[in-house]
Formats: structure tokens, sequence, C-alpha cells
């Protein structure tokens, strides 16, 4: 067995864990800034990686001993180079690179689309993959490590924003996700009435700008309770989710197949709605339905770590030269979504 040491530091969580290549975790360590961020209103890029430089040593060291290893056990060290914020990409990578071990830099969105693999050794490719985190809204076609294609992209906002600026406008905090879940379980989805962007267009394309203006005129408007506007707004974005995987599993019956498999992955994942409506939709299709467990859906190390442990034992290490990248899309040759960079 080979064990990987995985390290994550591309936004505002770092983390490191300790991956076996027969899916067991080892260990896992994570480090949230929340409070050095919090006066900020977000996250704030210098302030980001000055604290990945404190944390991610003792991080790395904590997970070790959880694990009852030294650095002598480890096989390789998979870091994430990208995408991300660069300053703490670089941290993570010249950690990294540092050990004097080989090295798996690993795409970010990589660590989220094999990550339901971890979790679910029966996971076979190729899977339709719901790709949803706080910057990135994607069905991407998962053909095999490093094998994607991207079918639909956002044109505006990413899932997982138009979560935390609802939660923004509801005065909820952040990160909004959980908190607007939370509170549209006590809501009426009926009460706010709310569009559906990009319902029932032709290509799979995800809108969300337009939803999240909706929201801001529904709360500024005074006529109605927070938790139905959650309620609501969540709905929308569950009903435009579906409405847009529905069109992608309609393509792909001509390109190659359609695949067994229907997986979510990333941070908005973790929501039940979602969750739910998603499995209805892959047992109306006939579909398996996977989905990682919550704690392995948000980032963490544990899927960089797997993401790894997958290429290493395909042969993929990297140079030690290896750039760190703000920018490095899954798949390169997708074009850019009509309307794409249109913010409402
Ligand atoms: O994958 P992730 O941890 O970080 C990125 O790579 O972006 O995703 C974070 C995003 C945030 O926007 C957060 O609000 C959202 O995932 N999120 C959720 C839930 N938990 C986290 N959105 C909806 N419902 C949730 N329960
Ligand atoms: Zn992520």
């Amino acid at each position: 067995m080979a064990i990987i040491l995985g390290i994550e530091s591309s936004c505002d969580e770092s983390a490191a864990a300790l991956i076996g290549s027969d899916r067991t975790v080892l260990a896992h360590r994570l480090a949230g800034q929340e409070d050095a961020h919090k006066p900020y209103g977000g996250v704030v890029p210098e302030i980001a990686a000055r604290a990945h430089v404190q944390v991610l040593t003792p991080l790395i060291d904590a997970a070790l001993m959880d694990a009852g290893l030294g650095l002598d056990d480890v096989d390789a060290i998979a870091a994430t180079a990208g995408p991300g914020l660069i300053g703490g990409v670089m941290v993570g990578l010249v950690t990294a690179m540092a050990a004097g071990k080989p090295l798996i830099a690993v795409n970010h969105l990589e660590g989220h689309a094999l990550s339901p693999r971890l979790a679910d050794a029966a996971l076979e490719f190729p899977y339709m993959l719901l790709l949803v985190s706080g910057g990135h809204c994607q069905i991407l076609r998962v053909d095999g490590v490093g094998q994607y294609r991207r079918l639909a992209t956002t044109i505006d906002d990413a899932a997982g924003e138009a979560f935390d600026k609802t939660a923004k406008i509801l005065g909820l905090g952040y990160p909004g996700g959980p908190r607007v879940e939370a509170l549209a379980k006590t809501g009426n989805s009926k009460a706010v009435p709310l569009p559906r962007p990009l319902l029932g267009s032709a290509e799979p394309h995800f809108s969300f700008a337009g939803l999240k203006s909706a929201v801001l005129r529904a709360a500024q408007s005074g006529a109605h309770r927070p938790e139905d506007i959650a309620a609501a707004f969540q709905q929308a974005v569950v009903d435009c989710v579906v409405d847009r995987l529905e069109k992608a599993l309609a393509a792909s019956d001509g390109t190659g197949g359609k695949p067994k498999t229907l997986v979510v992955a990333g941070g908005v994942a973790a929501n039940g709605a979602i969750r739910s409506a998603l499995e209805a939709l892959a047992a109306r299709h006939d579909m398996g339905f996977v989905a990682p467990p919550l704690w392995l859906c948000t980032d963490n190390a544990a899927m960089i770590g797997w993401a790894g442990a997958e290429r290493f034992a395909l042969g993929l290490t990297d140079p030690l030269d290896m750039p760190a990248r703000p920018r490095w899309p899954l798949d390169p040759e997708a074009e850019a979504a009509r309307g794409a960079g249109v913010k409402a």
C-alpha cells in the first residue's frame, strides 16, 4: 500500500491528510480561518497566505502523529497546485516540495471530482459529475483520472457563491450555505416567487446572478419572512440544477453513451435538498447515485491525498518546477459559455 500525504491551501482552509492507496483515511486535519477574515466580510488573500504559512507545518506534524507515522513512511506528497488564491497555493506547493519526496501537483477541482471514489470503492468511470462549490458550478463527464469533458458551466455566479450572497442578504454570516439550508427548513418555498434562470434553455449551462438580485429585491421589500426567502431560494437552485442535469444527460445519450452513475461533489454537495433531488433524478434515469460524506464535500486534504493516490498509482508524478496556477480548468478544450463573464 502506498501512503500519500495530501496538502490543501487554495482558499481559506489549511489541511493535511494521510491517505492509503487502499482508501484508508489514516488521518485528516483541518484548520479554518474564519475568524481572521471575519472583520473584512470575505477572504483576504494576503491574510490567507500568511495563515497557511503559520499552520501548515504543524498540521502536517499533527496528521503524522494521528496516523502514528513519520515522514519516512510517506511515499509521495500531493499538494493543491491550483486553481485558487495564488499565495496560499504557493505556500502549500513549496511546503510539499521542501519535503524531498515525489511530488504530485493536484488540481483542486480534480480533488473534488475524484473524492467520491475515495468514499465509494465501487464507483467506476465513466460518471456524470455535478461539481458545485464556492467558485465553480460545472457538469462534467469523468472518463478517468485526468480525463474530463466539461458539458456545462456557469455564465456568472457559482452555486455556492449564490448561497453565500443569499446568506449575506439575509444577515446570516459566512459561510452561507449551511446557514441558508438550516433556515430554509422552517420556511415555505412557495411563499416567495423567484426566477429560475436559464430553465429549459437548450445548453445545460447555469446562471445564478438574476436569482441573487431577485433575493435582494424580495428581502428589501420587507414583505417576506427570511425563512421563506431562504426556502424559496434553495428550491430555485434545486429546480435549476435538476433541469440543467436533465439537459446534460439527454445530450450525453448520443456521445459515447450515458454514464451509469450520477455523482455530486464540492461544498454545495453537502446540501440535503440538492442531494435528495439528485437521488430522485438518478432513480428516474435508472442511474446509480453517489455523494461523498459531508466532511469530504467541503474543502479538505483527504480529497487531495486521494487524487494524489490515484495519480501515483498511474505513475503520474510532477517535476519540482511545477508552477502554482491561479486558473486551471479541468477540461482545457471547453469553450467559454455564451454570456460568460456577464454579471447582473
Ligand atoms: O468546495 P468548497 O468547500 O470550497 C470551494 O472550493 O469553493 O465549497 C464552499 C461552498 C461555499 O460557498 C459554501 O457556502 C457552500 O460550499 N456550502 C453549502 C453547504 N455547505 C457548504 N451550500 C449549500 N448548502 C450547504 N449545506
Ligand atoms: Zn473546493
